[in-house]
C-alpha cells in the first residue's frame, strides 16, 4: 500500500530522518511511537505525500510519490484518510458537513451520500451532535469526528496522528476500537501515539507491530511491549 525506501527528510536543518524503510502492506496494522519532536508527524505527511523525501523513495499503490501529477496525488489522496493531529475543522460549518467536506470537495452527489454520512455519524456516535459545530464539541467529540472524515471517502488507508491525544482513557478505548475494526473491514492502519498504554490495548486484540523512530531512524520496538 505505502512503502518508504531509504527516505531521508529535513526541514532545512540537520536530517530530521535517515534510511527510513518500512512497507505498510495491505490489512497491516501499526503503530509509530517515538519521543516529541522525533518526527512522527513528519512520517506520516511522506506517507501522504503532504511532503516528498528529500532522499529515497516513497510509493503509494505502488507509484513513486514523485512522479505524480497533481491528479494523480489527488487521487491517491482519496485513498488515504488522514485524522491530524490538530483535527483541523471549519469552526464555522456544523459539524456533519465538516465530515462531509472531502465528499463535497470531490463532487460527489450528496444526496447520495446522506444515507452513507449519517451511518457514519452513526457509527462515531454522533448522530445527536450533527448540527453543533467544531468548537462546541467535546475532546473526544472532536476526535471522533476527524475519524469520521478521514474514512467517509473510504479509503484504503487510515493514517491517524494522535487519535486519542487529550481525551481520557476510556474514549481512547473508544477510538482505538473504532480503528481496529476499520482494520477488520481491511483497512491498513497507521496511528501515531505516544501512548503506550494504548498500544499495549490494541495489541491484545490484533496483530500490530510497533515502529519507534529513534536517533533519526526507524526501528521495529520489541516484544517487550
Ligand atoms: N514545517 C516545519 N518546518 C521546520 N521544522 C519543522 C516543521 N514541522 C516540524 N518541524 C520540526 O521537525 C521536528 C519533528 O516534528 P514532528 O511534528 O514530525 O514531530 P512529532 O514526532 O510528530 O512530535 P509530537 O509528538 O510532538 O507530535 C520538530 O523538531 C519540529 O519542530
Ligand atoms: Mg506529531
Amino acid at each position: 500500500m505505502i512503502e518508504l525506501d531509504n527516505v531521508g527528510y529535513s526541514y532545512g536543518g540537520g536530517e530530521l530522518l535517515s534510511d527510513v524503510s518500512v512497507r505498510l502492506s495491505p490489512g497491516s496494522f501499526h503503530f509509530l511511537t517515538g519521543p516529541s519532536g522525533a518526527g512522527k508527524t513528519t512520517l506520516l505527511k511522506l506517507c501522504y505525500g503532504a511532503l516528498l523525501p528529500t532522499s529515497g523513495v516513497v510509493r503509494a499503490f505502488d507509484a513513486d510519490m514523485r512522479g505524480l501529477d497533481r491528479d494523480q496525488m489527488a487521487m491517491m489522496r482519496r485513498r488515504i484518510g488522514v485524522v491530524h493531529q490538530d483535527c483541523r475543522f471549519l469552526d464555522h460549518l456544523p459539524v456533519a458537513d465538516n465530515i462531509a467536506l472531502p465528499l463535497i470537495v470531490s463532487g460527489r452527489d450528496m444526496a447520495a451520500e446522506s444515507g452513507n454520512l449519517r451511518e457514519l455519524m452513526n457509527w462515531v456516535g454522533l448522530s445527536s451532535r450533527a448540527d453543533a459545530t467544531p468548537p462546541e464539541l467535546s475532546g473526544g467529540e472532536r476526535q471522533r469526528a476527524a475519524l469520521a472524515r478521514a474514512v467517509i471517502m473510504s479509503p484504503d488507508v487510515v493514517l491517524a496522528d494522535e487519535p486519542t491525544g487529550n481525551v481520557d482513557w476510556e474514549m481512547s478505548q473508544r477510538l482505538l476500537q473504532l480503528l481496529i475494526e476499520l482494520n477488520r473491514m481491511g483497512k491498513t492502519v497507521l496511528i501515531a501515539s505516544h501512548d503506550l498504554g494504548l498500544i499495549r490495548a490494541a495489541k491484545r486484540e490484533v496483530q500490530a507491530r510497533v515502529l519507534r523512530i529513534s536517533n533519526r531512524r526507524l526501528q521495529l520496538a520489541g516484544a517487550d511491549l
